[in-house]
């Protein structure tokens, strides 16, 4: 009997074409395709004419979904915060978003972690999931929809995508032998591999040279998807649009990957290999390849699939605020190929349009190596939250990791940015700025003049007025180290300032009562610039900074992020709050 009719005998779902397409012949498949697809561009420009003049579309940012085979650490935190700070500060001028993040819990991964707990699968993705939920809670990251890929919407919207694939005959049946890795969920080539020796055994073992993981020779037969023809589409895509991924060096070598040639992609396992998972629809003997099942929760988030998929009913769905293509998505540098190669690939097959953004950041290491159970170097963000405050961690967190280099986590660190910067330089200058001492009618002092400017206050004046520019092109390019540090450099000048022109003695002389006005009005408005722009990286402590210098709610969109656009109308009549501090000294340094 020929395969395509044993196959056809077989499939519950069977049509011709779906047959040729699964023969394992993808030329087969790619007849039909020119067959039954003549209008289709790989682009989607019809989609990209209809729906690039929505202005109302909300930007839609996303975290990577996290696996539950092992509970959260400061990595994930690092992924959620950065993608926390880029919604909020999208929100602070003004614009709708969303926000998804959730979590990954399917798969051989997920399966095997279960099978060594003794506990079921559904189990323990309830218990990390949660606790994934519970951790993006208690650092205050701001998702609007938290997907679990065991939820039935998120089966509905695979199944669809699947189906898209297919349909377009870009999905066949083949037999793949490879080298798998169950740590990354991923088939690596041969020259992805490299041989090792277990010095006391004496045994051979093969590992991925990306990761490092340990990968094991795979023969099965399983659905594969024609990655193969999108390799032009995805090089036209970066070529066109040079700013697709960031940071840079990830641009490039996404190109690279693609230039040097993709082999098609096995997006199926047999049920006898992996039970945990989605179906192939029409065909129970296999089960969902888990990353074409995850990376499709990105959708799923937006309601896909959008009442059959046609440019006027996304068009629907994003009005009513879905949110496809997303404007963000975060990602680590260790996903990137998902993300940057398969997903658009994915997306083009179905005639979607690709994400507009994709930022990839470096990861954290615990003295500088890579954090894992096994070597125990894992920080618990958690304790370090409990430890130093949410905002705090998500200050550190966004201040010190970088988008292109790891970072090393430091604990000293931690607690140094937090007496030198936050409690240095912001707290103090509030303090000192609101204190009873130099501040005694606890009122915001009238704006000076901010045309004749006085000259020892020109300086300071200057570095304020340039200020919201120089933040904005920083969160413009997702450099939220040189976001902070534009702030800090402002504010340490700001205190310099103050103390230069000794306020405690100007408030000795009655005379000079107008200078102390200003040299308090420029510490208050130093803080109230940085505690506004300061709202997205840390939403409790910024507040609680406007609230004390009596900025109202309605004063702390990005429009008033300019020098003098404060309190001008009434500043005389807003009470300062001087309260305990709040950036309280650490332990060490509390006076006793
Ligand atoms: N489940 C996949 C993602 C699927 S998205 C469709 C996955 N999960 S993960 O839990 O392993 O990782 C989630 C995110 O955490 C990734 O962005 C990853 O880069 C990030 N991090 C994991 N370890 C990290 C560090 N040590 N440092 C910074 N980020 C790290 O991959």
């Amino acid at each position: 009997m020929s395969r395509s009719v044993y196959l056809l005998g077989r499939l519950p779902r069977s049509s011709y074409q779906r047959t040729l397409s699964s023969t394992g012949y993808p030329a087969l498949a790619a007849l039909r395709r020119a067959q039954t697809r003549t209008t289709t561009t790989l682009f989607s420009t019809q989609q990209s004419t209809t729906l690039s003049d929505q202005t109302d579309k909300p930007y839609y940012i996303t975290t990577p979904i996290f696996y539950v085979n092992a509970v959260p650490h400061i990595g994930h935190l690092h992924s959620a915060v950065l993608a926390d700070t880029f919604k909020r500060y999208q929100e602070l001028k003004g614009r709708k978003t969303i926000l998804s993040t959730g979590t990954d819990e399917h798969g051989l991964k997920i399966q095997q972690a279960a099978e060594e707990a003794q506990v079921k699968e559904i189990e323990l993705c309830d218990t990390v999931s949660q606790r994934f939920r519970d951790l993006f809670d208690a650092a205050n990251i701001s998702y609007t929809t938290f997907i679990r890929t065991t939820e039935p919407r998120h089966a509905v919207a695979v199944k669809e995508l699947w189906d898209q694939l297919w349909d377009r005959g870009y999905i066949y049946k083949g037999k793949h032998e490879g080298w798998y890795s169950v740590s990354d969920e991923a088939f690596y080539p041969l020259s992805l591999v490299e041989e090792k020796n277990n010095e006391k055994t004496g045994e051979k073992y093969h590992v991925s040279t990306e990761t490092g993981n340990l990968v094991e020779w795979t023969t099965e037969e399983n659905y594969k998807f024609e990655l193969s023809a999108f390799a032009d589409k995805l090089s036209e895509w970066l070529d066109k649009d040079p700013d697709a991924i960031v940071p840079k060096s990830r641009h490039l070598e996404v190109q690279a990957w693609i230039k040097s040639g993709l082999s098609d992609l096995s997006i199926s396992r047999p049920r006898s290999r992996l039970t945990w998972g989605l179906p192939i629809p029409g065909d129970d003997s296999h089960v969902m390849y888990v990353w074409m099942d995850a990376l499709t929760n990105y959708l799923t988030t937006t309601g896909y699939p959008w009442k059959g998929n046609t440019s006027e009913n996304q068009k629907d769905i994003c009005g009513g605020g879905g949110g496809w293509p997303a404007d963000v998505q975060v990602v680590g540098k260790d996903i990137l190929r998902f993300h940057a190669v398969y997903w658009p690939a994915f997306l083009m097959a179905a005639d979607l349009k690709v994400p507009k953004r994709i930022i990839a950041h470096a990861h954290w290491t615990q003295s500088k190596m890579k954090m894992s159970k096994s070597i125990g170097n894992v920080v618990d963000p958690f304790v370090a939250m409990k430890d130093f405050g949410t905002d705090t961690i998500r200050f550190y967190l966004m201040n010190d990791g970088r988008l292109a280099d790891d970072s090393d986590y430091s604990t000293e660190l931690v607690a140094e940015r937090y007496r030198k910067l936050l409690v240095g330089q912001l707290g103090n200058l509030l303090n000192r700025s609101i204190a009873a001492a130099l501040n005694p009618s606890r009122k915001v002092p009238r704006s000076p003049s901010l045309i004749d400017v006085h000259p020892d206050d020109k300086a300071v004046h200057l570095r304020l007025q340039i200020l919201p520019k120089a933040f904005d092109t920083a969160m413009e390019n997702y450099k939220t180290t040189q976001a902070t540090q534009t702030i800090f450099e402002v504010l340490a000048e700001a205190n310099v300032h103050f103390a230069n022109n000794e306020p405690w003695k100007l408030v000795k002389d009655p005379a000079s009562k107008d200078r102390l006005d200003t040299v308090l009005w420029y510490a208050m408005e130093s803080v109230r610039l940085a505690a506004l722009m300061l709202q997205p990286i840390m939403p409790t402590k910024s507040s609680e900074i406007l609230d004390r210098l009596g900025v109202r709610g309605d004063e702390r969109s990005w429009e008033f992020a300019q020098l003098g656009r404060g309190w001008e109308k009434d500043a005389e009549s807003r009470s300062v709050v001087a309260d305990e501090p709040v950036f309280p000294p650490p332990p060490t340094t509390k006076k006793h």
